[in-house]
């Protein structure tokens, strides 16, 4: 029988961050994750430990993850690129990373400036070192149903990269529709495509709700078995590097409709409505939480 416990990771502090054009304070950003972990959340990414150039929203990574109250059973995942960001995730006493590609060259290049291969490679001495030092490895792919730049992708890239990483280590891998264009019969049938080659329980989703796909495709996912869903609160979030991205969908609506299907997540609806008003206060712009706003 599927379970009906669905795992949220919260990537709000992370993937809303990093697009937003105020530069939050760091207190504040720990603030943010402390609320979040109170709600009941148990995967909060935290930060990126990518090049300060590249995100300098997320420049003040080692002081945000140094100063969050670590809560028991409590991950938070950082984002890391390569060695240099490893080295300077471990200073700071990170336990779980994640690491990143995607399934169109194209992106990958505008993103993290290399080839898919070629950031495979570079994440192997990531990897072995994470092993060594009993670090977690998550693995992002992103643009698996659509790219910015180079239009459709084929199921087979999303496959072969899914497993590379499933393959090198990653407890668990994150697919991205990182502009948000999917819609659900596409995204069921990619999942199952990738659940083909890589356990179901290795997977999770992560869908941006650029075009207002993301709920309808998240329960076309659930249907085919997924029981991992990312999301941030208040909706925000997007990646600097893909034109177009906007949003990612919000984690009170997930919650609220996968507590409304009778499904369990061990989150505190009310406490995540108040703090993503709260965030979007402090972001000086309206919640894009459809809940949060019938909520009042
Ligand atoms: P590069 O310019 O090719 O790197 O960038 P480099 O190795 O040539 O280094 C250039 C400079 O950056 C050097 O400094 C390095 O020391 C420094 P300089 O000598 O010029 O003073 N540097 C670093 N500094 C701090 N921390 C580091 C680091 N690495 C190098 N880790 C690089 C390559 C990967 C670093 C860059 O492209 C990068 O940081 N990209 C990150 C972009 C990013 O964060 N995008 C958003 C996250 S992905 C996403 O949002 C999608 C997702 O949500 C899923 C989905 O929605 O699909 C996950
Ligand atoms: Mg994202």
């Amino acid at each position: 029988m599927t379970s009906d416990f669905v795992r949220i990771v919260e990537v709000g502090p992370r993937d809303g961050l990093q697009n937003e054009k105020t530069i939050v304070a760091a207190a504040d950003k720990i603030a943010l994750i402390d609320r979040l972990s109170d709600c009941g959340l148990k995967s909060v990414e935290a930060t990126s430990f990518v090049s300060p150039k590249w995100v300098p929203q997320l420049a003040d990574a080692a002081e945000v993850y140094a100063g969050i109250h670590k809560r028991d059973g409590v991950s938070y995942p950082v984002l890391v690129p390569n060695e240099k960001g490893y080295e300077r995730a471990r200073e700071v006493g990170v336990t779980e990373i994640a690491v990143f590609t995607a399934a169109s060259e194209a992106f990958n290049q505008k993103n993290i400036n290399a080839r898919i291969d070629e950031s495979l490679k570079r994440f192997e001495p990531v990897i072995a070192k994470a092993r060594e030092d009993g670090v977690a490895v998550r693995g992002y792919v992103s643009t698996v149903l659509g790219c910015p730049y180079q239009g459709d992708v084929p199921l087979v890239d999303v496959v072969r990269v899914s497993k590379a990483l499933h393959d090198m280590g990653c407890y668990e891998v994150s697919l991205g529709d990182t502009i948000g264009i999917g819609t659900p019969a596409k995204a069921r049938t990619m999942l199952e495509a990738v659940a083909s080659d890589v356990p179901m329980r290795a997977l999770a989703v992560h869908f941006h709700d650029t075009r207002g796909q993301a709920l309808a495709n998240i329960l076309a996912c659930l249907e085919a078995g997924v029981r991992v869903v990312d999301s941030a609160v208040s909706g925000t979030g997007g990646c600097p590097y893909a034109k177009g991205a906007s949003g990612n969908v919000a984690s009170e609506d997930v919650v609220y409709m996968l507590h409304g299907m009778g499904m369990h997540t061990g989150i505190d609806l009310d406490a995540l409505i108040a703090t993503g008003n709260w965030l979007s206060g402090l972001l000086g712009h309206d919640t894009a939480s459809k809940v949060a706003r019938a909520a009042g």
